[in-house]
């Protein structure tokens, strides 16, 4: 294979080697199949064309130091989109397949797996969605669960910890008080997009979305969850309409360890102007500094009504948290917590 300068990459779809999928039919599941081919046949009247019965998660293999190759808490991912199909009432796979589908997707694409100088990594999709034949409003009663790779490097397409400006949306919402923000539907993305398109068109690359009952609280980040530091103290939003982040939930017991204290509570928008540091964390954008986070009436206008700025620079406790969380997914920091799972090459 012809080398790839990874350094150069963003977080963008590149093809690679194989996907590995298996289908739940009648509530049987399929051994799992590895292909090449990237095209699914599918009924025109499957469920997820119509009423998006649709799941999926985001992990990544990590080249390490040492040049092994590690997953990061993939238990946590299959324990989330179990509790995601379950919401849709749809059939999940096990953890132990979950697992093993994503093992054999990473060995499937080993050569893709970039290299530990390069800082990207093999980006896993795993995606679980309704297959069968429908037309009134029903969950999926069959569905299929795939696992497909991108090697992929930073979210933001520039160095790490490299600063990205935010808005606030105030007239586009994500996820409904009583709605399933909290778990990882392609639904809740869609959402999302035309705000998204709004906000980039403006020179934005994240919008921070409020809660959609009283706008007067943060939940989160389009693509992530909000995190800012305070006095020595890591602040989070607690709602039930913000994803469950895996990456923040390390980043919780990373930043106990280093003595921060730990709050999950309430932001009111005005706190804003309080925080020292403010960031972005998850998968894909892993811990992503936020340099300005600007309010306005409406996406569409023009006017600023607010600006908060947090620096052009990672903030000096965000740094050390980035520093010991890519350090333990990196084989660089002593993995504590057990959180990593290696995988072998399949030569
Ligand atoms: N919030 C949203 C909306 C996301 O899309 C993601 C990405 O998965 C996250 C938060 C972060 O979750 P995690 O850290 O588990 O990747
Ligand atoms: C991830 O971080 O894995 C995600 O799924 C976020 C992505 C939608 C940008």
């Amino acid at each position: 294979m012809a080398e790839i300068d990874y350094s150069k990459r963003s977080f963008n779809y590149y093809p690679t080697n194989a996907i590995v999928f298996s289908k739940c039919i009648d509530g049987r599941w399929t051994k799992p199949e590895v292909t090449g081919d990237f095209n699914f046949s599918l009924h025109c009247f499957a469920g997820i064309f119509h009423y998006a019965p649709s799941c999926f998660e985001g992990m990544k293999a990590y080249r390490g130091a040492d040049g092994r190759v590690r997953l990061f808490r993939p238990d946590e991912n299959a324990k989330r989109m179990q509790s995601s199909a379950n919401y849709l009432d749809m059939p999940a796979p096990t953890m132990e397949m979950f697992i093993d589908m994503c093992v054999m997707c990473v060995q499937e694409n080993w050569d893709y797996i970039p290299s530990y100088e390069s800082g990207a990594s093999l980006y896993l999709r795993p995606v679980l969605f309704g297959i069968n034949p429908q037309l009134g409003i029903k969950s999926a009663k069959d569905v299929m669960f795939a696992v497909m790779s991108s090697a992929v490097g930073t979210y933001s397409g520039g160095k790490s910890l490299m600063p990205v400006t935010a808005v606030i949306s105030r007239n586009y919402d994500r996820a409904a008080t009583y709605g399933s923000g909290g778990y990882k539907l392609g639904a809740n993305y869609a959402q999302s997009l035309h705000a998204y398109n709004l906000a980039h068109r403006m020179g934005y690359k994240e919008l921070l979305f409020l809660d959609s009952a009283t706008h007067s609280h943060i939940e989160e980040f389009g693509s992530s969850n909000f995190f800012a530091i305070k006095h020595g103290c890591y602040i989070t939003p607690n709602s039930p309409s913000v994803l469950p982040s895996i990456t923040n939930k390390s980043l919780r017991k990373v930043a106990e360890e280093f003595g921060l204290k730990v709050e999950r509570r309430t932001i009111f928008i005005d706190e804003l102007e309080t925080f020292e540091e403010v960031n972005s964390c998850g998968t894909a954008v892993v811990i992503t500094p936020i340099s300005r986070i600007d309010d306005k009436v409406t996406l569409e206008s023009g006017t600023i009504t607010r600006e908060y700025r947090y620096g052009e620079e990672a903030g000096p406790i965000s740094t050390k948290l980035y520093n010991r969380i890519v350090g333990i997914q990196k084989g660089l920091e002593e993995d504590t917590y057990g959180w990593c799972m290696f995988v072998n090459d399949p030569k």
